[in-house]
């Protein structure tokens, strides 16, 4: 079944706790948090405390997605912090930090993700697809919510779902970036089963109904 993940990015940070709930009743799966650093991505965004006070008010899952230079320096404090599971890009850091990276977050007994920019080609998934359980393949450029949907993106996700099917059947596969009812059908199709969705959800009155368009779609 495909899981819904708004990303709290397009929420009202002010009253955070109330957003939360609103789309957890109106029947999303997971929480989605974009942690920004203003130096792999220009915008700077939350971090470890606001995942830290999340993890106090709710059990909800937290897929904690680390759009932050050499995320091997934070990895385990976001898991001490609560997040369920962690993803950071395969852009950010050299190959050995990024496999010291997935080690730390499996020792700490959360789920480890990696992420994909659009400009990079699925083949840098290679060495990590097999040691993973998430591959979240971002469908605009990293930074900023309320962006368009990159329709190229589509045949690279079809491809690592073929990858996937090969080597780590079970492995979830994310999209983010633009994700509303109109794309939502196009990347459940190519083969993504965890769908991130931002000013869908949150821009929307009634979130319940927002939830339930893309998931149906
Ligand atoms: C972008 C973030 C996304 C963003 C999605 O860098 O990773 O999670 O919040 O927002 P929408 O769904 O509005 O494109
Ligand atoms: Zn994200």
């Amino acid at each position: 079944m495909t899981k819904i993940a708004p990303s709290i990015l397009s929420a009202d940070f002010v009253n955070l706790q109330r957003e939360i709930e609103d789309v957890l009743a109106g029947g999303a799966d997971w929480l989605h948090v974009d942690v920004m650093d203003g130096i792999f991505v220009p915008n700077i965004s939350i971090g470890i405390p606001v995942v830290a006070s999340l993890r106090k008010c709710t059990n909800a899952f937290l897929d904690v997605h680390l759009m932050i230079d050499r995320p091997e320096r934070y990895v385990a404090d976001f898991c001490k912090a609560g997040a369920d599971l962690v993803v950071f890009h395969v852009e950010a850091s050299q190959p050995q930090y990024l496999l010291e990276a997935i080690k730390t977050v499996l020792e700490c007994g959360k789920k480890v993700g990696l992420s994909i920019k659009p400009r990079t080609p699925a083949t840098a998934l290679l060495p990590y697809i097999d040691l993973v359980d998430l591959i979240l393949v971002m469908t605009v450029e990293p930074g900023f919510g309320g962006q368009k949907f990159m329709h190229d993106q589509l045949p690279k996700i079809e491809l690592i779902r073929e990858m996937l099917n090969q080597v780590n059947p079970d492995c979830d596969l994310e999209v983010d970036g633009g994700v509303d009812p109109t794309t939502a059908p196009l990347v459940k199709k190519a083969g993504a089963n965890v769908l991130v969705a931002g000013s869908a959800v949150f821009g929307k009155a009634d979130r319940a109904a927002a939830i339930k368009a893309i998931r149906e779609a």
